[in-house]
Order: structure tokens, then C-alpha cells, then sequence
């Protein structure tokens, strides 16, 4: 294979099974070229082994924020974004130190064990409550009546958005989500700006009159003095909506694909439910629900592998493809629900912080508040 073979990773047939590809990748190009399927032909490093994917999502050398690696010259041609949109671009994917560091330290004041521990019935309770409908229709659509209303309820429910709004916030957001496919952004410019409308108005009402829900402890949290402006708080609604609604909706919608496909697999975990932990554990590495990092930009020319990635040029970790490398896993492909260890990166950069902070969730024992709740300290 040369650099020079290319494949649309954004393409439905890439990922359908896009695995025999980054098999060759990690084995012959572990550091591969190829271009967006835009009018710029853009181009975009994909970085595919495990070793290589998990020192990338920690690499100095890489900037999320673009504009911090970019060039004058590549800052010039940077694809005009309309106003409204520019506050969202204010997340802590798209952000380094200090801003990240800051933005993640109010959070955290704000995410307390507290407000996880708190959620853990409900979302049990309603778990259960979608199943009980379920059973009583008799038949389901695994993603419209199950995972896609689990996360975004309680998501919602966490924000505090008053129950009377939620119908229209669902619909807007599940819209804004669109947003990740090419060519939606125009359609749902007027979607994005009601959105933010609503949001700015909730946020004024919770100044005025706080609630025990996440936005109040936002606009409350303080770090040394610090506060989140208002666009970060948008930002951040945005962030936690985007982040939690798809990655959930993958692992449940995939994960379930995947036992059904592997019947073995299924048959032992009906006969053993306490194969659970584990078995969630495999379906993040089997599925990868984040199948690639957020983008990286490189900061200066960066050598992997004698491989020169130009400065400002769009990098990938492609977490996918590391969790199936063959040097850190036996039998990469085979779906195991009793794998152990199991150090998968679909949390991201799992062995600092993320993992300390998995493992009290676990041994609070509770996968659904793990997966929904755990997350937004990790990555
Ligand atoms: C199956 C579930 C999930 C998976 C597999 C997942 C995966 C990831 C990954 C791989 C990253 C790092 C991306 C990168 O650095 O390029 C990340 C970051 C993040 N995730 Fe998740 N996530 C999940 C659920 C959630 C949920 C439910 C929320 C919030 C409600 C959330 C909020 C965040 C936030 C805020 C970040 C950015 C953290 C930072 O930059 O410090 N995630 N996630």
C-alpha cells in the first residue's frame, strides 16, 4: 500500500467494515495520508496503532484548538463559520491548557459524585420503564424506543429543563446532532439559532432563580475567581448533549448488533448476567462507540515513524483501530465478553485520571450511571 491509495473514511462503505483496512494500516502505514471528500481535498493523518493512538490523545505537540497550530497562511483559508456558531466552538473538544484545564476544573465543581450518585435510580427506573412500554407493544425499534430516549431524558433531566420543554428540546437537539454529518450545517442553521435562543433565556431565568439542577451549579461553580462566561456555558450545554447523546446511542444500538451477531457470545451472558461488567467492557473495545478522536492539529512538524506530518495539517487517533491491535489484544476481532484485561481506548486517554475516576464507578456498581455520568471528567 502507498500513501497515495485513498479511501473516503467518511463514506458509508468505509464504515461498514472499515477493519481489514486498518488491519493493513497498523501493519504496513501506521501513519497514513489520504484527503476529505471536500472541495479543498483537505488532508488528514490517521494514526491506527494502539501504542501510537494513546500517546497522540495526550501529545503536546498537538493543539485541538486549530487556531493555536494553524499558520497565518492556513488561518486565512479557514472555511468561514457564521457568528451564531462561533460561541459553540468554545468546548473543551475543540480547547488545550489553559483554557481546558479551566473549563474541566469548573465542571468538575459541578459534576459532583453528588449529582452521579443522585441520578443512579433514575436511570434505572427509567430504564425499566422503557422496557415495561416495550413489553407491552410487543415488539421495538431498539434505537428510537430505547437507546436514543434513555440519554437524551436524562440529559435533559440533568440540565434541568423544565418537563414542559423537553419534547421541543429533544427534537432541536437530536437535529443539532445531524450537524456531525457533511453538508448539514446550512439546514439546521434556523434550528441552531431557536436552540440558543432558548438556552440564553433558561439561563436567565436559573441566575434568577437557581434549582438543584446541573446549569445552576455551572453558573455557580467557581474556580479561583473564575466563572464560565456565558458562550462557554453554551458551549458546554452543547458539549454534554453532543457528547453524551451519540456515544450512548452507539454502544447501546452497536453493542446489540454485535450479540446478536455473535449468538454465543449473547447465550452466555443470558446465562450468567453477572458477565455483565465485562461484557460491557468488550462491547466498548469491539464497537468503539468513538471510533475516532476529536481532531488534533499539528503544532509544528511532528515525526511518527519517520513520517513528517506538517504543521496545521488534521490528525486522527483512530481508537477503532487500537482497540483491535493484534500486539495488545489476542484475537482482536473475536467478540470475548469474559476479555480480561481489557484496556480498550474507547474512554480516550483511559490510564490517568479516566481510569481512577472508572473504577470508583464501578465499584459503585452501576454501568448505566457509569457509561451516562462517568464521562464528562474523562476523554
Ligand atoms: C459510551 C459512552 C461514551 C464514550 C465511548 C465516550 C468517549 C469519549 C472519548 C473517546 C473522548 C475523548 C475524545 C478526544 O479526546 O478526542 C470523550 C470526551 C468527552 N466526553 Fe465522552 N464518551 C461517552 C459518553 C459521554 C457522556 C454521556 C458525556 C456527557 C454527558 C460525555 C462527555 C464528554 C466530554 C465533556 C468530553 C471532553 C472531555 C475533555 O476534553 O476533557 N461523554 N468521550
Amino acid at each position: 500500500m502507498t500513501s497515495s491509495e485513498q479511501v473516503n473514511i467518511v463514506s458509508a462503505e468505509f464504515k461498514a467494515n472499515p477493519f481489514p483496512f486498518l488491519a493493513t494500516l497498523r501493519a504496513c502505514e501506521p501513519v497514513f495520508r489520504t484527503t476529505l471528500p471536500d472541495k479543498a481535498k483537505t488532508p488528514v493523518w490517521l494514526i491506527t496503532r494502539y501504542a501510537d493512538v494513546n500517546a497522540l490523545l495526550r501529545d503536546q505537540r498537538f493543539a485541538k484548538n486549530r487556531r493555536s497550530a494553524l499558520t497565518p497562511e492556513q488561518v486565512r483559508k479557514l472555511p468561514w463559520v457564521p457568528p451564531m456558531f462561533r460561541p459553540l466552538e468554545r468546548n473543551m473538544l475543540d480547547l488545550d491548557a489553559p483554557d481546558h484545564t479551566r473549563l474541566r476544573a469548573l465542571v468538575h465543581r459541578a459534576f459532583t459524585p453528588r449529582l452521579v450518585e443522585q441520578m443512579r435510580a433514575r436511570v434505572q427506573s427509567l430504564a425499566d420503564e422503557l422496557l415495561e412500554a416495550i413489553a407491552r407493544q410487543g415488539e421495538m425499534d431498539l434505537i428510537n424506543d430505547y437507546a436514543l430516549p434513555l440519554p437524551m431524558t436524562i440529559i435533559t433531566e440533568i440540565l434541568g429543563v423544565p418537563t414542559s420543554d423537553r419534547h421541543k428540546f429533544h427534537k432541536w437537539s437530536k437535529a443539532i446532532v445531524s450537524l456531525s454529518s457533511p453538508n448539514a450545517t446550512m439546514r439546521v442553521i434556523p434550528i441552531v439559532w431557536m436552540f440558543i435562543r432558548y438556552l440564553r433565556r433558561f439561563f436567565k431565568i436559573r441566575r434568577r432563580d437557581p434549582q438543584d439542577d446541573l446549569v445552576t451549579a455551572l453558573i455557580q461553580a467557581e474556580e479561583a475567581g473564575d466563572k464560565l462566561s456565558e458562550d462557554e456555558l453554551l458551549a458546554m450545554v452543547f458539549l454534554l448533549l453532543v457528547a453524551g447523546h451519540e456515544t450512548t446511542v452507539n454502544l447501546i444500538g452497536n453493542g446489540v448488533l454485535a450479540l446478536l451477531e455473535h449468538p454465543d457470545q449473547m447465550e452466555k451472558l443470558r446465562r450468567d448476567p453477572s458477565l455483565i461488567k465485562p461484557a460491557v467492557e468488550e462491547l466498548l473495545r469491539f464497537t468503539a462507540p468513538v471510533f475516532m478522536s476529536s481532531e488534533r492539529y499539528a503544532c509544528e512538524d511532528v515525526i511518527i515513524h519517520g513520517v513528517t506530518i506538517p504543521r496545521g495539517e488534521m490528525t486522527f487517533g483512530v481508537i477503532g483501530s487500537a482497540n483491535r491491535d493484534e500486539s495488545v489484544f489476542d484475537e482482536p476481532n473475536t467478540l470475548d465478553i469474559t476479555r480480561d484485561p481489557n484496556k480498550h481506548l474507547s474512554f480516550g486517554r483511559v490510564y490517568t485520571f479516566a481510569w481512577a475516576h472508572h473504577w470508583l464507578a464501578w465499584k459503585r456498581r452501576s454501568p448505566s450511571i457509569r457509561y451516562c455520568f462517568a464521562r464528562p471528567i474523562c476523554g
